[in-house]
């Protein structure tokens, strides 16, 4: 295959080879623009969707660009195109997917077994749509809670993150689609949580905490790694030569190829084209630079010609892009219309959604049973409640079918909200208000004719900086499609408490169990929140992270037909962490160490 690969290389004009490393965003791309600039790949950044974003229409997508892209003549070379979406909790930007709890959830599991069946399930269902290539799983080890994207995080433990990196890199690789371990490196460590922000820790605890679970990850044969936007010690990873060339790819022996983040060299330099170049002799193999590629190519390849990026950089690069196009089996894929499996029927299917609710069931953390209230009767008469819960969207998180996600039912096709899965099991429930986002607080339900009640509470979707934890301020977009309206690029709030940022929930525990009726609470969060007062009024309280389309899984347990055996992937704070950024911070007091997790074997 080396040989294959030299075969081409050899072919290649400087045009060409620029072009492979070059991967803009699907909407500001055309198949034409494809041919002519040779890309080499193309992207959807989040809820970045064609036509009526259903697999038929993924499939019709990459189907004009991988035609473009084959075709051969005097100025063009047939090198087909890999095309790359974020499948970090299933394919979950394409309506009607199968939706996997977010990370951390999978952390609670301590299933590596199960996380590669996931890997093998999100795999299928990206394949359904055309697509080669996955950013995923992200390997952050997050240490603080108020990151925004601690979700995406399997545990702060990186002895957990290391057992699953490698099987979920195998469980999405043996099955037709390639990896990407991201983001290299110390992305989770940032200071006081802060998304992009600064990883202050000396070599020997970023190889430690950070980089080793990029080692289970390359051992599985990872193709490509992903840089992370943050900055070690005042350095941007996305310019620094000694992480990327000389640990990763010297060291580490890493023979895949490193793709940048969404415009994550921008930040290296004022002038665009020196920051292209820096990023390219730091060792960054692809670029994602999705809306700028133009400029990329002309930039580059005029400072190229001018002797400021070594031509056997450039070299590097495409023989690493072309290494992992070959090893993926690109070159003999026929078009994405004719592959097996493109908009297949598995996609969203009962099978795939099954792994899912095992998934979902095994996350579950109970951290408060008394008087054993947990397992409830299926018999009973439960008033179901809560702003969660009945709303899929929610249950989702951030990632799903938009970039920053969706409330309400309407977007998430198939599945089941949390009522829907207790009404399914209980035909005594009862679902008090709409469930979403509409359910009246203010008044009161009269409890007397239930037996006991499930609230369902949580924070809405939320994804990267947008989801921090923060003094009020401007986030650094960076990224994807950003929703309209004021406060976008706001953090989620400035504390921890659920109690501050959603008073709702504390006064409907509160209102309901001043009633005398047991107060079974289930909270949907990305993360470990300050829930002390909701805890004290509740009977039983259950940790769901954002356990993603099948909720149905939530009442497997709490109904007792399978046990809670999810153990906290991180320790959960009994206090909001204290320090800014550029401060050490303090961890918060822990309430529940790391593994912690209650049992509620029906007695
Ligand atoms: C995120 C990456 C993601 C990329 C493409 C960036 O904003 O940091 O994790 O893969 O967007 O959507």
């Amino acid at each position: 295959m080396q040989e294959q690969v030299a075969v081409l290389l050899a072919r290649m004009t400087l045009d060409q080879k620029i072009g492979q490393m070059t991967q803009p965003e699907r909407m500001h791309v055309t198949p034409d623009e494809v041919k002519r600039y040779h890309i080499g790949s193309v992207l959807s950044g989040g809820g970045s969707c064609p036509g009526d974003n259903r697999p038929a229409d993924w499939v019709a997508m990459n189907d004009a660009y991988w035609a473009a892209s084959m075709e051969e003549d005097g100025d063009h070379l047939a090198i087909p195109i890999l095309y790359g979406v974020d499948a970090i909790h299933g394919n979950a930007n394409v309506l009607g997917a199968t939706i996997f709890p977010h990370n951390i959830g999978l952390g609670a599991m301590r299933d590596p077994d199960l996380v590669e069946r996931i890997g093998v399930v999100t795999a299928r269902e990206v394949r359904a749509a055309g697509v080669d290539w996955t950013f995923a799983p992200t390997l952050a080890v997050a240490h603080d809670p108020r990151w925004g994207r601690t979700y995406e995080s399997f545990s702060e433990d990186p002895e957990l993150v290391a057992a699953y990196a490698g099987r979920m890199v195998k469980g999405l690789q043996d099955s037709g689609v390639a990896a990407c371990a991201k983001h290299w490196v110390g992305d989770g460590g940032t200071r006081a949580g802060v998304d992009q922000g600064d990883t202050v820790v000396d070599e020997e605890e970023l190889r430690r905490v950070h980089t080793a679970p990029y080692t289970a990850a390359l051992e599985a044969g990872v193709l490509t790694v992903m840089v992370s936007l943050s900055s070690w010690n005042g350095e941007k990873c996305h310019g620094h030569r000694y992480l990327i060339q000389d640990v990763l790819k010297g060291e580490m022996g890493f023979r895949g190829f490193v793709v940048s983040d969404w415009n994550g060299i921008d930040p290296l330099a004022d002038d665009y084209t020196e920051a292209a170049v820096m990023a390219v002799n730091a060792g960054i193999d692809m670029f994602m630079v999705p809306e700028t590629w133009q400029a990329f190519i002309a930039g580059l390849r005029e400072r190229v010609e001018w002797g400021h990026v070594p031509i056997e950089r450039i070299d590097d690069a495409v023989a690493r892009i072309l290494r992992v196009k070959f090893l993926c089996g690109l070159f003999e894929r026929p078009r994405p219309w004719g592959r097996r499996g493109s908009n297949g029927s598995s996609f969203g299917s009962r099978e795939h959604r099954e792994v899912a609710r095992e998934a979902v069931r095994k996350s579950l953390v109970l951290l408060k049973n008394d008087a054993g209230v947990l397992p409830l009767d299926k018999g009973a008469r439960i008033l179901v409640t809560g702003p969660a819960a009945h709303d899929r969207g929610r249950q989702c998180g951030g990632f799903t079918v938009e970039w920053q996600g969706v409330g309400g039912n309407g977007a998430i096709e198939g599945g089941t909200s949390v009522w829907e899965g207790i009404r399914a099991v209980a035909p005594e429930a009862v679902l008090w208000g709409e469930g979403g986002d509409g359910t009246a607080v203010g008044e009161l339900p009269d409890t007397h004719d239930f037996d006991a009640t499930v609230v369902v509470v949580g924070e809405r979707p939320y994804a990267e900086g947008l989801g921090d934890i923060r003094e009020p301020g401007p986030v650094r977009p960076g990224t994807n499609h950003l929703p309209a309206g004021p406060g976008a690029l706001q953090p989620y709030g400035n504390t921890l408490e659920l109690a501050a940022l959603h008073p709702e929930a504390l006064r409907l525990i509160r209102g309901l169990a001043a009633q005398g009726i047991p107060v079974v609470t289930v909270l949907i969060s990305g993360r470990p929140l300050v829930v002390s007062a909701e805890l004290d009024a509740s009977r039983a309280f259950v940790s769901a992270w954002l356990p993603g389309s099948e909720g149905a899984g939530v009442a497997d347990v709490l109904f007792g037909d399978h046990d809670f055996v999810g153990r906290l992937p991180m320790a959960w704070p009994g206090e909001m962490p204290g320090g800014g950024e550029g401060t050490e911070g303090g961890r918060g007091g822990v309430l529940f160490p790391r593994g912690y997790g209650l049992s509620a074997t029906r007695k």
